[in-house]
C-alpha cells in the first residue's frame, strides 16, 4: 500500500470509495465511510434535492459528523445552462470547504480539472472505455474510476479484467467501480491490478444508509440473474432489480421515445426529460414505504451481500484479514 497513489490523492487509510449514489447518498452515510477510513462522495443532487439540505449547509453537516476527507461528484454532462452554473458554483463551494477529491461522469471535466489543479485538488473521471479514458487524460484527470459491467447505476461493457488491460496503458491510478461486495472480491481487484475500489450497492445495505427497508432487503434477497438493465428511465441503460415494477414497466423505451432519442437533435431534449422524471421516481422510491414503486438501482455485486450491516463492520469485513467470512459482507 506505500505506493498508492489513491491513497496519497484522497487522503484516507483504506482504498475503498462509496461511490456517489442519487438518491441514496444521504450525509450520514457519506460521512460513516469517511470515519471508517475509507471515502464517503457527496452526491449534491442526492444531499440538496433529495434530502433536503442547502448545499453548503448540507457539507457543514457532513463535517460535523467527521473530519475525515470526502470527496464529490459532479455529473457534468452540458445540458443546460443554468444546470451547469449550477455545477460551477457547487464546486466552488466544495473546495471553500476544503475539499479535495472529485469524481466526474458524463462529460467533458475540463472546467473541474482546472478549479481543482489550482487548488491541489484531484479529479478522477468515470469512464467505461479508452476512448472515454484518452478525452479525460487529454483535460488533464488524475485518475480513471473504471466503471465495468457489473456495476450499479450506469454499467459499462467490459469486464473487471478486460478494463484494466484497456486502461492501465495510460499509467493513472484505475479504480475498479462494479462488482464487488466482499472481500474476496476486493482482493481479486486489488490484484488484478486496480489502485482502489469503488462500491455503491454494498453500502446500500447498511444501517446508515437511509433507504428504506425494503430496498435493502430486495438487495440482500437478490442474486446476480435479478439485475436487469433498463433503459427505459434515462435513455442509457441502468442496472435495477426486476422487480414487479420494472418487469410492468418494461426495460426498453416505447416508439416515440426511441424515435427522439435517435433523433440527433431532439436526444438530449429526450434525455433530459427522461433524467428529469427519473430523478422524481427514484426518490419517491427511496423513501416510499409501500412497496409499490419498487425502482431499485442496484448492481450484480448483490450476489455477495447477504446481510444489513454498519458501515464500519462492511470495512472491517473488506480490509481485515480475518474479520468475517466473505459471506458475512
Ligand atoms: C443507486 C445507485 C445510484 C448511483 N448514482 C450515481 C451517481 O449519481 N453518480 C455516479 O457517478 N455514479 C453513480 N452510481 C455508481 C456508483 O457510484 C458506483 O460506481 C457503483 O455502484 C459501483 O457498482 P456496485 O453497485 O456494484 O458496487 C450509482 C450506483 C447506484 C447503485
Amino acid at each position: 500500500m506505500a505506493d498508492n497513489i489513491f491513497l496519497k490523492h484522497a487522503g484516507v487509510k483504506y482504498p475503498i470509495i462509496c461511490g456517489p449514489m442519487y438518491p441514496c447518498s444521504n450525509p450520514e452515510l457519506v460521512a460513516a465511510v469517511s470515519d471508517a477510513g475509507a471515502l464517503g462522495v457527496i452526491q449534491p443532487v442526492a444531499l440538496t434535492y433529495v434530502h433536503g439540505y442547502e448545499f453548503s449547509a448540507g457539507i457543514d453537516y457532513i463535517r460535523s459528523l467527521t473530519d475525515r476527507p470526502v470527496g464529490m461528484n459532479l455529473l457534468i454532462e452540458k445540458n443546460s445552462k443554468k444546470y451547469h452554473q449550477k455545477m460551477q458554483h457547487w464546486m466552488a463551494v466544495a473546495l471553500e470547504k476544503n475539499i479535495r477529491f472529485f469524481i466526474t461522469s458524463l462529460g467533458k471535466p475540463d472546467w473541474v480539472v482546472e478549479m481543482a489543479h489550482e487548488v491541489g485538488a484531484y479529479v478522477y473521471h468515470d469512464v467505461t472505455e479508452g476512448r472515454w479514458a484518452e478525452k479525460a487524460i487529454d483535460v488533464g484527470v488524475d485518475g480513471l474510476i473504471a466503471v465495468n459491467n457489473r456495476a450499479g447505476g450506469h454499467a459499462g461493457n467490459y469486464t473487471v479484467d478486460e478494463l484494466v488491460v484497456l486502461l492501465r496503458r495510460y499509467d493513472l491510478p484505475l479504480v475498479c467501480a462494479g462488482g464487488v461486495g466482499c472481500r474476496d472480491k476486493y482482493i481479486e481487484a486489488m490484484q488484478a491490478g486496480y489502485q482502489a475500489v469503488q462500491m455503491g450497492t454494498r453500502f446500500i445495505a447498511s444501517n446508515e444508509c437511509s433507504a428504506h427497508l425494503s430496498y435493502k432487503q430486495a438487495i440482500i434477497n437478490a442474486h446476480e440473474a435479478d439485475i436487469v438493465l433498463s433503459e427505459r428511465i434515462t435513455g442509457i441503460p441502468v442496472s435495477v432489480i426486476n422487480s414487479a415494477y420494472i418487469k410492468k414497466m418494461g426495460l426498453k423505451p416505447n416508439a416515440l421515445e426511441r424515435w427522439m432519442l435517435d433523433h440527433p437533435r431532439l436526444k438530449y431534449f429526450m434525455r433530459t426529460v427522461m433524467a428529469l422524471k427519473a430523478l422524481r421516481s427514484f426518490k419517491i422510491s427511496l423513501l416510499d414505504k409501500t412497496g409499490k414503486n419498487d425502482y431499485w438501482q442496484a448492481g450484480k455485486s448483490v450476489e455477495t451481500i447477504h446481510a444489513l450491516l454498519s458501515v464500519g463492520e462492511i470495512i472491517e469485513a473488506l480490509t481485515e484479514e480475518n474479520a468475517h467470512n466473505t459471506h458475512q459482507a
